[in-house]
């Protein structure tokens, strides 16, 4: 039976080792072992909208496993001009190997995989950001030697990376705390599926509008853009309402000493995050960007046999 990766849940009954997998994969990589899992497979990759990590990781991971990727534009695409997705997804099917879709709307991606013999990977929609938490959670490890127990404070917009790390949190028996601005809390019906994981490894989770109760001890500071793509009409009023929610260095000073700060990037500097936090000692942003090449490889490898 195929497998898709359209939420964090896909992977719920092995998440934490997708992360552990991915850290072996690249130090692996690192030491010159030769992987050719992928040799003569081929990835098509529909972005509907912008992308540098989540393209060039796929891209580049399909290469060093010895596979192909091919990149696709509704621009360029008869989906653009009104080809049913299911019928995309019944083509894809008949000549590639997986599809990976970032698209505007989660249903589309679930409409996609529903249409398709072979796997979907979602590459961000508007409700989850899956291959991006599973960097996230390998740096942490990475960086902390564990997962269980940390504080993970995230703080900024209730959007598709908050929604996916939440779910990521309760997995691996994180502490999770998110504080955002009253109105832009993750939606519940995610609030109640990270929670009820949390319950199962005694894990905490809250989400609060008081950013330094979130921030307080915390081992990861995490925040992400506060508009989202698609989302440009909000702009003006979602930078007034965020303004106290910058993680910068009076934000910091509330955390541990040795906490790290991530970002799923692209950054907003001098927004959501100052130049002295996003370059200080303490931040991991490209170290987590690098993460994606590893932790694509390692989600490659488990839905493509
Ligand atoms: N973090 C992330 O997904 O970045 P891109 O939008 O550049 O792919
Ligand atoms: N929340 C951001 C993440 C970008 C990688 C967005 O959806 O634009």
């Amino acid at each position: 039976m195929k497998r898709d990766i359209i939420s964090v849940l896909d992977m719920k009954n092995d998440f934490e080792k997708f992360v552990d997998d991915g850290i072996k994969l690249k130090k692996n990589f690192k030491t010159g072992k030769k992987d050719s899992s992928m040799d003569r497979k081929t990835l098509a990759m529909i972005f509907e909208k912008a992308s540098t990590r989540t393209r060039v990781s796929f891209e580049t991971a399909m290469t060093q496993l010895g596979g192909h990727a091919i990149y696709l534009s509704p621009r360029d695409m008869q989906m653009g001009r009104g080809e049913t997705i299911a019928d995309t997804g019944e083509v894809l099917s008949g000549m590639v190997d997986a599809i990976l879709y970032r698209a505007f709307k989660h249903d589309n991606v679930v409409e996609l995989a529903q249409n398709s013999s072979i796997s979907v990977i979602n590459g961000l929609d508007n409700l989850e950001h899956p291959t991006q938490i599973v960097a996230d959670y390998m740096t942490i490890k990475e960086k902390k030697g564990k997962l269980k127990g940390l504080k993970i404070a995230y703080v900024g917009d209730g959007n598709n990376t908050a929604n996916s790390l939440m779910l990521g949190a309760g997995l691996v028996g994180a502490d999770f705390w998110i504080a955002t601005p009253e109105g832009y809390e993750p939606p519940d019906h995610f609030v109640k599926a990270a929670r009820s994981l949390a319950r199962k490894h005694r894990s905490e989770l809250e989400v609060t509008n008081n950013y330094k109760e979130a921030v307080a001890g915390a081992d990861v500071i995490y925040t992400d853009v506060w508009v989202s793509m698609g989302e440009e009409q909000e702009r003006e009023k979602k930078e007034k309402e965020f303004k106290s929610f910058q993680i910068n260095e009076k934000m910091v000073s509330l955390a541990k000493r040795d906490y790290i700060f991530m970002h799923c990037l692209p950054a907003h500097r001098g927004l959501e995050v100052t130049n002295e936090v996003a370059d200080s000692k303490n931040s991991v942003i490209f170290q987590e960007a690098e993460n994606r090449l590893h932790a694509e490889k390692i989600i490659l490898k488990k839905v493509i046999k």
